[in-house]
C-alpha cells in the first residue's frame, strides 16, 4: 500500500487532449469492450452524438413517493418520446412502463436505505443478473459511497454486479453518492469517480463541481451528470451546458424534468443542449418559446 503522506496531488490533467484510446467507437473507454456490451452502449450514448439524456425516476426506491411521480404510470410514458435512457426500479419498469418503446434501460439493482435511515450508506444487491437479462437492461445502477461508513459493502456490491455483468454483456452504471456528510469538492469527485471507473464499470455517475473538466479527464469512461434538486428551468439548463461543455457524456435528470412546470418542454431542452450544441441562453429561450 502507498504511503499515503508521501502521495503528490495531481494536477497535470491535460484537459485539452482528448481520450486517448477511443478508436472508432463514440463512447470513452469502450474500445475494447464485446459486441453486446458496445450494442447496450450504442442504446444509452447516440451513435452521432456521444451523448445521452437519460430520465431519472428511480427515488422512489429511497425516498417513496416522490412529488412529481406521484404517477409514474402517467408522468413516464409521457416524457418517452423525449429522453434517451429510463432510470428506474424493475417495479417502477414492470408496472408503469410501457414495453414498446426505444428507450435504453438503466436498472436500479441496488438497495436498502430510505430517507428514514440516518445512515443512507448501507445497500445490499437487490436484483440478479438474470432478471436484468429479461428486462433487456442496457445498464445496471449500483449507488457507491466513497469516504462513507458503507463503503466496503457498497465496493463489494459494485464489484459483484460488474463481474456479472461483464459475464452476461450488460454494462455497470457505478452512482457517486454524495450524503449529507460527504464533501462536494472536485478533489472528493476526482477520488470517488476514479475509484468507481477502476473498479471496471463502463459509466460514472457524479455531481458538477469546480474544476469538473479535470474531473472528466481523468476518468477514463463516460461521466453522465446527475441532475439533483431542483433548480429553476434556467439555472438546470445551464448546469446541462457547463457539464457538457466541460466533457460529460450526458446528464441524468429527474427531478429538474418532472419538478418542471413543463416537463416534457424541458425536457427537450435539455436534448438541445446535450444533443444539438445549445447553450444555456438558446435552449432557454427555446424552453420559454415552447411554453409560452
Ligand atoms: C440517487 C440517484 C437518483 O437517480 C437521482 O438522485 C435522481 O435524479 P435527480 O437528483 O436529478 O432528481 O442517482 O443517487
Amino acid at each position: 500500500m502507498a504511503d499515503k503522506d508521501g502521495l503528490k496531488v495531481a494536477k497535470d490533467y491535460q484537459v485539452n487532449e482528448p481520450f486517448a484510446n477511443q478508436g472508432n467507437f463514440q463512447v470513452k473507454g469502450a474500445a475494447a469492450l464485446d459486441w453486446g456490451m458496445k450494442h447496450r452502449m450504442s442504446k444509452i450514448f447516440n451513435p452521432r452524438t456521444g451523448k445521452t439524456v437519460m430520465f431519472a425516476f428511480d427515488h422512489g426506491y429511497f425516498m417513496g413517493s416522490t412529488a412529481g411521480l406521484e404517477r409514474l404510470d402517467i408522468t413516464v410514458p409521457n416524457l418517452m418520446p423525449y429522453v434517451d435512457v429510463l432510470m428506474c426500479t424493475r417495479g417502477a419498469l414492470r408496472t408503469c412502463v410501457p414495453a414498446n418503446n426505444n428507450c435504453g434501460v438503466a436498472l436500479r439493482v441496488t438497495s436498502g436505505s430510505s430517507m428514514l435511515n440516518d445512515d443512507l450508506s448501507h445497500e445490499v444487491v437487490a436484483v440478479d443478473i438474470e432478471e436484468a437479462v429479461r428486462l433487456n437492461a442496457d445498464c445496471m445502477a449500483v449507488q457507491t459511497f466513497i469516504g462513507a461508513d458503507g463503503q466496503l459493502s457498497s465496493l463489494d456490491n459494485l464489484n459483484r454486479v460488474v463481474n456479472a455483468g461483464m459475464r452476461y454483456g450488460i454494462p455497470t452504471l457505478g452512482v457517486v453518492a454524495v450524503g449529507k456528510d460527504m464533501e462536494r469538492t472536485d478533489r472528493f469527485f476526482k477520488l470517488a469517480t476514479r475509484i468507481v471507473a477502476e473498479m471496471g464499470v463502463q459509466i460514472v455517475k457524479t455531481y458538477n463541481c469546480e474544476h469538473f473538466d479535470e474531473v472528466v479527464a481523468a476518468c477514463p469512461v463516460p461521466i453522465v451528470v446527475a441532475g439533483g434538486k431542483k433548480l429553476p428551468e434556467k439555472e438546470a439548463l445551464t448546469l446541462a451546458y457547463d457539464v457538457i461543455r466541460q466533457g460529460a457524456a450526458g446528464v441524468d435528470m429527474g427531478r429538474n424534468i418532472f419538478q418542471s412546470q413543463h416537463p416534457i418542454e424541458m425536457a427537450q431542452a435539455v436534448r438541445k443542449v446535450v444533443h444539438e450544441g445549445f447553450t444555456d441562453k438558446e435552449a432557454y429561450e427555446f424552453y420559454l418559446d415552447s411554453v409560452n
